[in-house]
């Protein structure tokens, strides 16, 4: 009995500790619907869960862009993405990860505990290496940086899309390899939260959607040049007539994604039914992309007439992520002896 209600009180205390929920997205190009599908979707469901962080990890596109002015424009326009979809200021903090230069000094500080074996295991690096470029050293320690990211604010659970798992693990690797050397729960080991399900959204070719293809369908690409790229996906060449199968086909993976069950069956009907060619599906799928975005394209309309209004907010959770940051660096600098003198002189 004494048990029971000892379980309990911790059952009761679990669900009044608000955790920290942290993630970040880099701003190098513009948002397709794999972002959306595989990350974003899930950001937004999550800030009302919780203490939610969301950054633009643009320290991260360093390492993949050289043009500041593509850094700056990739950048405003995330934060216009986002809150243009429903991320709500006033539930979450949103800012950007180069408001928060202390991540850096984390990131370097890990630098020094992390073992070049394990880095040399990344997928992003070897994938790079394994198709003949030379990476730079940033992407070589890139996993470094997210990890900094994501203890620098004592983070408990960190939505992802699949391809960040192994992100997530050399996080978890290091900060035990980090407490192992410098104390017990020093840093807090965060958890993964991946939504399987959405594993890979297909772009118009068929291979995962990413801008590296050159075969997405932007968020908020409207009109003409929607219409080009739904009419442009990759499909067999079965008649008309036909019977087809909607799971091998890549305009009903992407159906999928917008339409509720009821839909999905009963396009899928039509599919195994014949008659029903794949022009007829682009074009439902057009209008599913339509009808799902038209809010979220009529709120960045009114957005991007607000620039001041933008730049408010992300100054705004910059201040909140820095007040958190500086709470763990302070733990992390006296661990690893590093005396900082300056910070006496602040007002
Ligand atoms: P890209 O492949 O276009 O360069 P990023 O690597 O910048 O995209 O993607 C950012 C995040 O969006 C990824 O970590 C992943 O979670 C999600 N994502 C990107 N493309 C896809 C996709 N095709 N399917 C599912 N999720 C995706
Ligand atoms: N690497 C992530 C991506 O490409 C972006 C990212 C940077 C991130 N830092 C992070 C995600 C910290 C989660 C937590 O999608």
């Amino acid at each position: 009995m004494v048990k029971k209600n000892t379980d309990m009180a911790t059952a009761e205390k679990m669900t009044e500790e608000r955790q920290t929920i942290l993630s970040g997205i880099t701003p190098s190009g513009r948002l397709h619907l794999g972002n959306y599908f595989g990350a974003m979707r899930q950001h937004l469901e999550m800030q009302h869960r919780g203490d939610a962080f969301y950054f633009i990890a643009n320290y991260h596109s360093l390492t993949a862009l050289e043009d500041g002015e593509k850094v700056r424009e990739f950048s405003l326009n995330i934060a216009l993405d986002y809150l243009a979809l429903g991320l709500d200021p006033e539930k979450c903090t949103f800012f950007l990860q180069s408001d928060v230069p202390q991540v850096t000094e984390l990131c370097w500080i890990l630098v020094n505990r992390s073992p070049v074996s394990l880095m040399e295991k990344g997928v992003a690096y070897k994938d790079k290496v394994a198709n003949g470029f030379s990476p730079n050293t940033g992407l070589f320690i890139y996993p470094v940086l997210q990890a900094a990211d994501i203890l620098i604010y004592d983070s408990d659970i960190v939505p992802v899309g699949a391809d960040q798992k192994q992100n997530l693990e050399i996080c978890r690797d290091l900060a035990g390899r980090f407490n192992h050397v410098y104390g017990e729960e020093l840093l807090k080991l965060p958890e993964p939260h991946i939504v399987e399900e959405v594993a890979v959204v297909p772009g118009i070719d068929g291979r995962k959607m990413s801008k590296s293809y050159h075969n997405t369908i932007g968020i908020f690409d409207e009109g003409k040049a929607l219409k080009k790229q739904v009419m442009a996906i990759e499909t067999d060449s079965a008649a008309l007539e036909d019977p087809k199968d909607p799971e091998s086909c890549n305009v009903f993976a992407l159906i999928k994604l917008f339409a509720d069950e009821e839909q999905r069956e009963e396009i899928a009907g039509k599919y195994r039914a014949g008659g029903y060619g794949y022009g007829h599906a682009k074009s439902e799928l057009l209008t599913l992309i339509n009808e799902a975005f038209a809010e979220a394209r009529e709120r960045r309309r009114d957005l991007e007439t607000r620039p001041d209004d933008v730049m408010d907010i992300l100054r705004e959770g910059g201040l909140k992520a820095r007040e958190r940051a500086d709470s763990v660096m302070e733990r992390v600098r006296s661990a690893t002896g590093l005396i900082t003198t300056y910070r006496e002189l602040q007002p």
